[in-house]
């Protein structure tokens, strides 16, 4: 399948994934290319998310997509999952509020608003609370949108394929969307319009960097994650529709398969449409053929599976039993539960 600029050997793609292993300055590792390289079957494997701005990193060694040695790394990613026949997006998650001045290297925080988050979050010490961020001048945020494109740019100079915008999970361009996160009065808050504004300006500036082709974008409307609430999810139609203009790859939704807004949103999205079931519901290759013979998605993309099974297709293709993945090693560590786990024999 095509999906813009990408061409996709399979419709199961790998979900970003953070896997805290990066170097202290987010550049990919040796490590790092081994993990990606191993689940290059994917139909598109998409990264772990990614600041595309020093002030956007949230979590320790998470990779960036900031400066020359950054591209450096990502050039021996992309040239590792294109010798195994592999597509490779990166996912551009600027964590905006979900973040703290210890692991971004003392920078204060950036969001919608200047009320902290509620909840804690890992450092080098410990548990400790969100910083409390600073809201965006309105003046600012044509420079933020400035850093998505310039990133993007980037990675493509590295020789990635496409580009993630992460408007999920209650990050930045999440915490703009919300109305339970984003307080403010300007033309960037109040209507759904005015809180789908920086999202269509970030896909717009990104669009215009490295094609609308090559761009992706991820939301997660109604997910209550990392103190996001929201009441009115029609800005998820605003949004959608208003993207829908832009010619983009493709357009990733986390939701229950029988959530309503996955139809409603399908319908007015005329690219290709990617599903992620979600952290509620175990990934079943059988319960995914339908998703996609039923018409609800033209890809999906698969989480935890894939961290422990790097040939997944391969294993879900042949019935053959799955790895499990292990929670102790997702976040940060080496090798273990990373790249050891094993592949089919013969
Ligand atoms: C260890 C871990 C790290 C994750 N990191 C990200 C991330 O960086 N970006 C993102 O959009 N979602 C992230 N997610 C959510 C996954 O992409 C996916 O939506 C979720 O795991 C549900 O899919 P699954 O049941 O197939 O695992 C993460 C999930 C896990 C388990």
């Amino acid at each position: 399948m095509t999906a813009g600029a990408l061409q996709a050997a399979n419709r199961i793609w790998m979900a970003p994934l953070t896997r805290n292993r990066a170097d202290a300055d987010g550049t990919p590792n040796d490590l790092n290319v081994e993990y990606y390289r191993q689940r290059a079957g994917s139909g598109v494997l998409i990264t772990e998310g990614s600041q595309p701005s020093a002030v956007g990193q949230g979590y320790i060694n998470t990779a960036g997509v900031v400066d020359d040695a950054n591209e450096a790394g990502w050039k021996r990613v992309a040239d590792a999952v294109h010798a195994d026949g592999g597509q490779l997006v990166v996912q551009f998650m600027h964590a905006g509020r979900i973040s703290h001045t210890d692991n971004n290297g003392g920078r204060r925080p950036v969001s919608s608003t200047g009320k902290a988050a509620a909840g804690e979050m890992f450092t080098a010490d410990g548990m400790k609370p969100h910083t409390t961020p600073r809201a965006l001048e309105t003046a600012e945020l044509p420079g933020v949108a400035a850093e998505f494109a310039d990133a993007a740019s980037r990675a493509v100079r590295a020789g990635v394929d496409g580009v993630e915008l992460h408007a999920a999970n209650g990050y930045l361009l999440h915490q703009f969307l919300a109305d339970g996160v984003n307080d403010r009065t300007d033309s960037y808050g109040g209507s759904p319009e005015n809180r789908a504004r920086f999202v269509v300006d970030v896909a717009k500036a990104t669009a215009e960097a490295i094609g609308a082709d090559r761009v992706g974008i991820r939301i997660s409307p109604g997910h209550p994650f990392n103190d996001v609430t929201e009441d009115d999810l029609s800005v998820y139609e605003t949004l959608v529709a208003q993207l829908a203009e832009l010619n983009l790859a493709y357009l990733h939704v986390l939701a229950e398969a029988d959530d309503p807004i996955v139809a409603k949103l399908k319908a007015i999205w005329p690219a290709t449409f990617v599903l992620n079931t979600g952290f509620g519901v175990e990934d079943d290759r059988d319960e995914l053929e339908r998703l996609i013979a039923d018409g609800l998605a033209d890809a999906v993309t698969v989480g935890r599976p894939f961290l422990a099974n790097p040939d997944l297709v391969e294993r879900w293709t042949r019935g053959a039993p799955l790895n499990e993945p292990n929670p102790d090693t997702f976040y940060g560590g080496g090798a273990e539960g990373y790249t050891d786990y094993p592949r089919l024999a013969g």
